[in-house]
């Protein structure tokens, strides 16, 4: 089971194994930190994104992370868009979270920085979203030893920190 941090920042000065994207179907590169990390890793990411996806809610599928060094995987998850919680969206975020370790472990990371996914331009509650990373990180078995949560704001921040003290 993974040793999870929380911490306030930008995900892009990480210095971990594998770093997950927010990202939409296209992999092709987007707003929020899926921009972040895209302009951390150059126009390569893209292009490498094109070839692997699309990839579906709930899934994730890895690229490198060309100029993003020293982090060596770019691991791109595609969470649900918020449309009310009635639409099966927790258990998609949850899928996002377990497939990401999933694929962390298919290329041997040890780290890995995840931001909260769907919580952004797809409107998923930040408390619920903290809730779901927390738990199902937690109960998801994974050779990856630490997981970072990277917040981008104190609210988030003090939430995750909330579900870890639970
Ligand atoms: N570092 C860490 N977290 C960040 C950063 C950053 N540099 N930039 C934004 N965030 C946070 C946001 O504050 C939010 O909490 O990432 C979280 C997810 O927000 P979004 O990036 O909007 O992702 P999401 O809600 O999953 O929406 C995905 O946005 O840009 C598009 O291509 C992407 O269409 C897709 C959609």
């Amino acid at each position: 089971m993974a040793r999870i941090e929380v911490v306030l920042g930008d995900i892009t000065r990480e210095r971990v194994d594998a770093v997950v994207t927010a990202a939409n179907e296209s992999l092709m590169g987007g707003g929020g930190v899926d921009g972040a990390i895209h302009r951390a890793a150059g126009p390569r990411l893209a292009e490498a994104g094109a070839v692997v996806g699309p990839c579906d809610p709930g899934d994730a599928v890895a690229t490198p992370a060309f100029d993003f060094a020293p982090v060596r995987h770019v691991i791109h998850t595609v969470g649900p868009v918020w449309e009310g919680g009635a639409e099966g969206e927790a258990e998609v975020l949850a899928s996002c979270y377990r497939r990401c370790l999933e694929v962390a472990d298919g290329l041997g990371a040890r780290t890995v920085a995840f931001p909260a996914i769907a919580t952004g331009v797809y409107g998923f509650p930040p408390d619920q979203a903290a809730r779901i990373a927390v738990a199902t990180i937690g109960a998801t078995p994974t050779d990856v030893d630490e997981v970072r949560l990277v917040a981008f704001d104190e609210e988030s921040r003090d939430l995750l920190n909330a579900e870890l003290a639970r």
